[in-house]
């Protein structure tokens, strides 16, 4: 690599975080051109060779809903699942869930909204219809041992209704763990959230009993303040973080989405502050330059971009 960071730390933040790449899954569902399967398995398993130990593969969800994910057989069948500790997919449903189950997947993600604009938009449910599409998903998982992720999706705006409150967040997202979901994802599905705005709402989370080891965040990068906003969970004690390589993404259901915070400039911040991911950021520059070949795209992170050349 051409230089690393340099390192200094700062107190009181964790010495290791889980990096949660959701690049195959959001990163890929918004692409319009259908990637072929074999080069999603092979995005899959560079990632897992880069060093990153969960991997959010594809959904489970309707085909005609996001078509680019329509081979999520083809690619579980193509993939060894063995090759990294968790493979997570998305399932809303019954119908998801069972087709999981037949794929042999062991870690799952519901994904619900805090608005009733997102709801029907993208799950085609009220806000209270919601949860009990999930609620039956949620309890046939956990009576198959599988570990379950809830995602929250427009924490902190919402393209159609504007503003959303904290106390709706915290109210939805208290009502997936109480399903009995093992990790919450707060997303920030469009990218608006400033830190302040992130460390209200963890406070409010917390306040209200749940713990940091619970929680991961999940922030498009729309704004450029995905960094700020990530760095901002880490000091509130957040050590699971979403990201998508090369910064690929976008929700084809949320107006105004662009792509995840990118995996190798939230890992060129961490290891600069000396904290552990188990990342070889190398590795993952060369994937994120590859992946931007097969879909004809430049990768749009920064540090892709700065070690690349
Ligand atoms: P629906 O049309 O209401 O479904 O869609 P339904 O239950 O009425 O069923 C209609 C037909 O679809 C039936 O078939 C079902 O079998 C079939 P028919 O009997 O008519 O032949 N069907 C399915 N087929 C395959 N797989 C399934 C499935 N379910 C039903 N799972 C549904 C409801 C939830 C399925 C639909 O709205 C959907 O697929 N939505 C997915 C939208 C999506 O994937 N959005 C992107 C992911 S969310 C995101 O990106 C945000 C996140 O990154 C966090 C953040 O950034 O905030 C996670
Ligand atoms: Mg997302």
């Amino acid at each position: 690599m051409k230089r690393p960071p340099h390192v200094e730390q700062i107190g009181g933040l964790p010495s290791k975080v889980s990096i949660y790449e959701v690049g195959p899954r959001d990163g890929l569902q918004n692409e319009a051109a259908i990637v072929p399967v074999e080069i999603k398995a092979d995005f899959v398993r560079r990632l897992v060779s880069a060093g990153l130990r969960t991997v959010e593969v594809t959904s489970f969800v309707h085909p005609r809903w996001v078509p680019q994910l329509a081979d999520a057989e083809q690619l579980i069948d193509t993939l060894d699942l063995s090759i990294a500790p968790r493979m997570p997919v998305l399932v809303p449903n019954a119908r998801g869930l069972d087709r999981a189950l037949d794929k042999g997947l062991r870690d799952v993600a519901i994904f619900a909204s805090a608005t009733e604009t997102f709801a029907q938009r993208n799950l085609n449910r009220s806000l209270d219809d919601q949860f009990a599409m999930f609620e039956a998903v949620v309890s046939r998982a956990r009576e198959h041992g599988l570990w379950v992720r809830g995602y929250v999706s427009m924490c902190f705006g919402d393209p159609w209704e504007g503003d959303v409150s904290i106390a709706q967040v915290v109210n939805v997202a208290k009502r997936l763990l109480d399903m009995g979901c093992d990790e919450l994802s707060l997303g920030d599905t469009i990218g608006v959230a400033t830190p302040g705005h992130v460390e209200a709402l963890l406070h409010e989370l917390f306040a209200g009993g749940t713990s940091s080891g619970q929680v991961a965040v999940h922030f498009h990068d729309t704004y450029g303040q995905a960094l700020a906003n990530a760095l901002t969970a880490l000091r509130l004690g957040v050590t699971t973080i979403d990201s998508s390589a090369g910064g690929l993404g976008g929700c084809p259901y949320a107006e105004s989405a662009t792509g995840n915070l990118a995996t190798e400039d939230l890992v060129w911040q961490l290891h600069g502050l000396g904290i552990e991911t188990g990342v070889d950021l190398e590795a993952l520059v060369a994937t994120s330059v590859w992946m931007a070949e097969q879909i004809g795209k430049p990768p749009v992170s920064r540090v892709v971009n700065a070690l690349a050349g």
